[in-house]
Formats: structure tokens, sequence, C-alpha cells
């Protein structure tokens, strides 16, 4: 049994509960962020609760925790549940009134919840190892893919259309434009250079994005945020999809169809092995900077 944070309380999961007029269950009125911890350590801490902050703001709630109270938070929580090597889950809702109405109320206290589940090691897992594939949607979703809202309905819609067409994910697509996938950025390469959908209100400004742009600079390549078409990714000799929880993921068949020839590529085993490094400093415990980047 998990122990969790609730609203300043550690529980059992089983006897935490929210009530059914929290407006995080009636309106999706709530924002999160996924964290991950290599050796007890929060990869890129300070990003994730700068965007979470932002989160907070573009929904108009009003939160004071500091980094430093959500920090003891997570170490809090790998320690009760003994875990390393994990994913810690913070989510806030605009919190609990008496009756169900749309307006905010004027009086609310915001409902904290926080938990942490194991990190399965991505390096060996089949999915890193082989590559995976996805189809093109439609994106379907609203227009502040930038907030890390809990509406992620139309993310699962998509997410379970790519499933039953027998792919893993979907790279959802508004007016030709790629953006991202249901639950990570997109990466393209191309002749030996590194494309990105340039941020927009219509995507999550990814903190593994982020990270993966600073690597790439740094092992040499040019790095460049586009508007980028499928087309563009049909002719991709490489295609990955980044995030918190998948880190580097190699995309190897889009729409049935070859990326490159089908393997994985060679830049993103460079990148791989790299990112891959710096989880081993981290789990030396040294906090290492590579190449200038700092870890934590
Ligand atoms: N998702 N785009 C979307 C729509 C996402 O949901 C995520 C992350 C990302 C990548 O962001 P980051 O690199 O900061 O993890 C991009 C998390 C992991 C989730 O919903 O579980």
């Amino acid at each position: 049994m998990a122990i969790i944070y609730l609203n300043g309380q550690w529980l059992p999961d089983s006897e935490a509960k929210v009530s059914v007029f929290d407006r995080g269950f009636l309106f999706a009125d709530s924002v999160y962020e996924v964290i991950p911890a290599y050796a007890g350590n929060f990869f890129r801490f300070e990003e994730h609760i700068q965007r979470l902050n932002q989160s907070l703001e573009s929904v108009k709630m009003d939160l004071r925790f500091d980094g430093q109270e959500w920090l003891s938070i997570g170490k809090e929580l790998l320690a009760k549940n003994d875990l390393k090597q994990a994913s810690l889950y913070l989510q806030v809702s605009r919190g609990t009134s008496a009756i169900r109405s749309h307006e905010f109320p004027a009086e609310i206290m915001p409902t904290i919840f926080a938990m942490v589940s194991e990190l399965p090691p991505v390096v060996t897992s089949k999915q890193k190892t082989k590559g995976i594939q996805v189809i093109s949607c439609e994106d379907i979703r609203w227009d502040r893919c930038d907030i890390k809202t809990t509406g992620l309905l139309a993310n699962c819609l998509l997410l379970q259309k790519a499933l039953e067409s027998g792919a893993d994910d979907s790279i959802l697509v508004r007016d030709g434009k790629v953006l991202e996938s249901t639950s990570s950025n997109v990466f393209a390469v191309k002749s030996g250079q590194i494309l990105t959908p340039k941020l927009s209100d219509e995507l999550l400004a990814g903190v593994t994005r982020e990270f993966v742009m600073l690597l790439a600079r740094n092992l040499g390549y040019s790095v460049l945020e586009v508007d980028l078409y499928e087309a563009d990714l049909q002719e991709a000799d490489e295609i990955w999809l980044t995030s918190s929880n998948k880190e580097i993921r190699p995309v190897v068949g889009l729409n049935h169809a070859k990326i490159g020839n089908g393997e994985i590529g060679n830049v993103w085993r460079e990148m791989n092995q790299a990112y891959q490094k710096l989880k081993y400093n981290l789990y030396q415990g040294e906090f290492s900077e590579i190449a200038g980047i700092n870890t934590l």
C-alpha cells in the first residue's frame, strides 16, 4: 500500500479521500506535474515547479507553496514509500465548494495531493530498444495545451485510438502542423539537424524537451524550433518522443510506414547515451554538471 500526501496529511492510499464536490473531480479544475527521481534525486525539479507555478497562474489559482515545500514533500514520499527511482505526481485542484457551480467560489482552499510510484527502468524497456510505432491524429484538445491541467480526456481518447490501431501513441496535428504526442513532445532528425515544434499555446513546454535541446546543442548538434509539418516527419531520418517518464523514446514507424530504415537511429543512440550518463552520475550522487548543464 502506498503512502500519499493529501492536504498536509500522510495517509495510506486507501484512506485518502477527496470530496465529490472537489472542483478537480467535477470540472477537471486542477493542474499537475510529473517529476522523475533517480537514486533519490529529483531531476530538473526547479523547472517542473516553475511550470507548475505557471499553470497555477494561468488558471488563476493562488497557492502560496514554494519549491522547498514541494521538495520536502517529494523527499518524504520517497522515504515513506522506500523508493529511489520514482515518478513524483503533484496535483493542485481549486478545492471543494458546498455546491456545484461553474464560477470560482470566493473562499476556497486548494486540494493538494502528491504521490510517488516506481519508475520502471526505461533503458531496458522493449519500447526503447526496439522503438515504437505512432499514428498521426487531428488534435481534438482545447487551445491552451501549454497549461498542464488534469483535463486529459482528449489525450486519453487519442492514445486509445493509437492503441486500438496497433500503434503505441498518436502524434497530434492541427492544420497540418505537428504539435506533440498525447503525453510527450516530438523531435525529428533530418540531415543531421534536430527539429522540434516551436512553443505556443497549443503544446506543453516539456521540461525534457528543454533538456534534450540543451544536451543536443552541447553535443554539437544544431537544434531548431520550427513549424513542423506531417510531411517533415514522413521524410525524417529519426523521430523521438520526450517526456519525464519516457526520457527520449525512438519512433521507428509513422502511419504504418518506416521512419528512416525502420530502425533506431544513431543520433538517438548518442543522445540516449548522454542522457543515461547524466542519470548515472546522479546515481553516484555527484550532482554533476555535464557540459555546463546543471542536473538538479
Ligand atoms: N506528461 N506534452 C504533454 C501533453 C505531456 O502530457 C507531457 C508530459 C509532455 C512532456 O513534458 P515533460 O518533459 O515535462 O514531462 C509533453 C506527463 C509525463 C504525464 O502526463 O504523465
